[in-house]
């Protein structure tokens, strides 16, 4: 390893932390630090013994879990039989990414911290909870966390006195070269990707397998504020397999119209093909980007133009641009007193990217292609519930989806861009677009046992993973399924009436409602469920059943878990600190779990 290297290692679900972590590698390059950046489970965590000054970049997933990159380092720190001082050599940092509406807010890189001072490591510094519920995002706790720690790795990495760092307005080297051509490989894309699928493999975020739509249907009555769909897709010949509690991860595309504008405000032709190089020595390549590759597919499939910029993206905007009065107002935008400016600007009414460069025409133009990946960030996957059983639907995979529009100051209304570009599918067309697509395994486990009773709670969309756990259970035979569903309107969101009220003839399901407008007062689940107390209870202490919770983040999944509290002390006797306890022990058990999202 070369002296004073600083080695960052990220864990990164859905690509935040990796960004995070290439920010660091950017911030390390101005001040003439060499840096190394990588994937926590691609390092060989046996090495960490010898590192002397590592930062951790980790995000928290669902109920507190690591990201899927970082599970077998995250098992390996944690072996009882590691000696308490064998990191006794490390300097370390933890920047922790997380979301403050869930319980265990940035929980791995808390546990990370305590784990590495525990391993005789030495912080450089408290560890960072960034926060995707601030209005500024996570940015909010990186960027003055990162100002103290460099001044921390300046004390021990002092630079020579001759190497003053590259001036925020000199743009770094770019970390690729594109190398452009007109002439189109004889292999059409398509083909490429094709070709590279494995069919003996489970389809994967590298290799999605690409799926035919077949149902796109409004769900929600003509009149309801909320136009939500359940959408089918083909999986066969796919070898993607999942039970309930799964969720597939969809990686959309930009619209057509969205590609053609960004391509003429930056002069690129998308007809043209391009090979990457990383400019420096064990870059790896973006993944998910084949070689060689159209600028057409660059920007439709990979770029995230649709997505608000960061403050980073003002920065190297700022560096690139050769007009002046654009260039005062980006390097303000990107300035540490900017920030309440570029709030109001970008984050508040959410303009994006490609509003951004409309607004910034000269600067725009004058983007060199070499700069594009390090400009626009890629686009991420989205994660939904599966909503649908192989058991019942054999060959097929089902999400219930909400399409994400709504109103800022800005004229055009927001749009969520893989709702929209699912929703603006037709299935019926012959050869309309495929969805890539692959699974993995969600934070809600169900029972294998046929007499342990399940509770769910699922108000909305988030019903969709327990419609896949009751078709999953009845065709296996489970009885004790009870639901409480919540909507506004008997006849405008409840989404499967008929399938319910079949199941509930047969004796499969309990079905518990509330329509939240249909009467004076708002009813919802956490109400029927204290109506119900006696038998939640029941349930719970007699029966040990297991409890779930889907859906949206805001205030329900608080409100359920208060009211499932007051039953433990009305109809249990427990005093408050008890039923703290007792829902903690359900928890620790696995018999009490969250699933929700923003
Ligand atoms: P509302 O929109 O009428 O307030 C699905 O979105 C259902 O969940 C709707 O009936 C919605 O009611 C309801 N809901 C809203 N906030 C809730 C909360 N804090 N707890 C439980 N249900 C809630």
């Amino acid at each position: 390893m070369p002296d004073h290297e600083v080695l960052v290692l990220f864990g990164s679900q859905t690509g935040t932390a990796q960004d995070v972590a290439e920010r660091l590698r950017r911030e390390a390059r101005r001040r003439r630090l060499s840096c190394r950046v990588q994937e926590l489970d691609s390092y060989a965590v046996a090495n960490l013994i010898r590192e002397p000054l590592v930062i951790f970049v980790c995000a928290t997933t669902g109920q507190g879990d690591p990201p899927d990159n970082m599970k077998n380092f995250w098992r390996f720190i944690f072996r009882k039989n590691l000696p308490a001082t064998s990191l006794s050599q490390l300097d370390f940092a933890v920047l922790g990414l997380g979301d403050s509406s869930y319980t265990k807010f940035n929980f791995v890189a808390k546990k990370l911290h305590r784990r590495l001072l525990q391993l005789g490591g030495s912080a450089l510094l408290p560890a960072c909870l960034g926060d995707d519920q601030h209005e500024l995002g996570p940015d909010a706790a990186i960027d003055p966390w990162l100002g103290a720690l460099w001044e921390k790795v300046l004390g021990l990495y002092p630079v020579p006195l001759d190497l003053a760092a590259i001036p925020p307005e000199v743009p770094l080297p770019s970390t690729f070269a594109l190398q452009l051509f007109q002439d189109a490989p004889s292999m059409a894309l398509q083909e490429l990707t094709a070709s590279s699928l494995d069919s003996h493999q489970p389809p994967s975020e590298s290799q999605p397998f690409l799926a035919p739509m077949v149902v796109n249907q409004r769900v929600t009555g003509p009149t309801h504020f909320q136009d939500v769909r359940l959408i089918e897709f083909d999986i066969t010949g796919s070898s993607i397999s999942f039970v309930a509690g799964d969720v597939v991860l969809i990686q959309p595309s930009n619209s057509a119209a969205h590609v053609q504008q960004f391509c003429q405000l930056l002069g690129l032709d998308p007809d043209q093909w391009f090979t990457l190089q990383p400019r420096e020595p064990g870059v790896p390549s973006p993944s998910g980007l084949p070689q060689p590759c159209s600028v057409w597919y660059l920007v439709t499939q990979y770029l995230d133009i649709a997505s608000v910029p960061r403050r980073s993206f003002f920065e190297l905007l700022a560096c690139l641009s050769p007009h002046e009065l654009e260039r005062e107002k980006l390097l303000e935008l990107s300035s540490a007193t900017g920030q309440e400016a570029l709030c109001e600007y970008c984050s508040r009414p959410r303009r994006t990217i490609l509003e951004v460069l409309c607004d910034f025409p000269h600067s725009a133009g004058a983007i060199p292609p070499d700069y594009l990946l390090d400009l626009i960030p890629r686009i991420r996957p989205r994660a939904f519930s599966i909503a649908s059983s192989l058991l019942a639907h054999p060959n097929r995979l089902q999400i219930l989806m909400a399409v994400v529009q709504y109103q800022t100051r800005l004229r055009e209304p927001r749009r969520g861009l893989c709702s929209s570009w699912l929703a603006s599918m037709d299935p019926g067309q012959a050869g309309s677009i495929r969805v890539p697509l692959w699974v993995r395994p969600g934070s809600l486990a169900f029972p294998k046992s046929p007499d342990t009773p399940v509770i769910m709670v699922g108000p909305g969309t988030g019903v969709a993973p327990f419609r896949a756990a009751i078709q999953e259970r009845v065709a296996q035979g489970q009885t004790g399924n009870f639901l409480f569903f919540g909507c506004r309107w008997r006849d405008q969101d409840f989404y499967w009436e008929a399938e319910w009220q079949e199941l509930e003839k047969k004796g499969c399901l309990v079905l518990v409602t509330a329509f939240s407008r249909e009467q004076e007062r708002k009813v919802y689940v956490q109400h029927r469920l204290q109506e119900l107390g006696p038998l939640v209870w029941e349930l719970l202490d007699h029966r040990g059943a297991h409890f779930y919770l889907a859906g949206n983040a805001k205030y329900m999944p608080a409100d359920v878990t208060e009211a499932l509290m007051s039953i433990f002390q009305e109809h249990g006797g427990l005093s408050s600190p008890d039923a703290a306890a007792y829902l903690a022990r359900l928890q620790r058990t696995v018999r009490f779990q969250v699933e929700t999202w923003a």
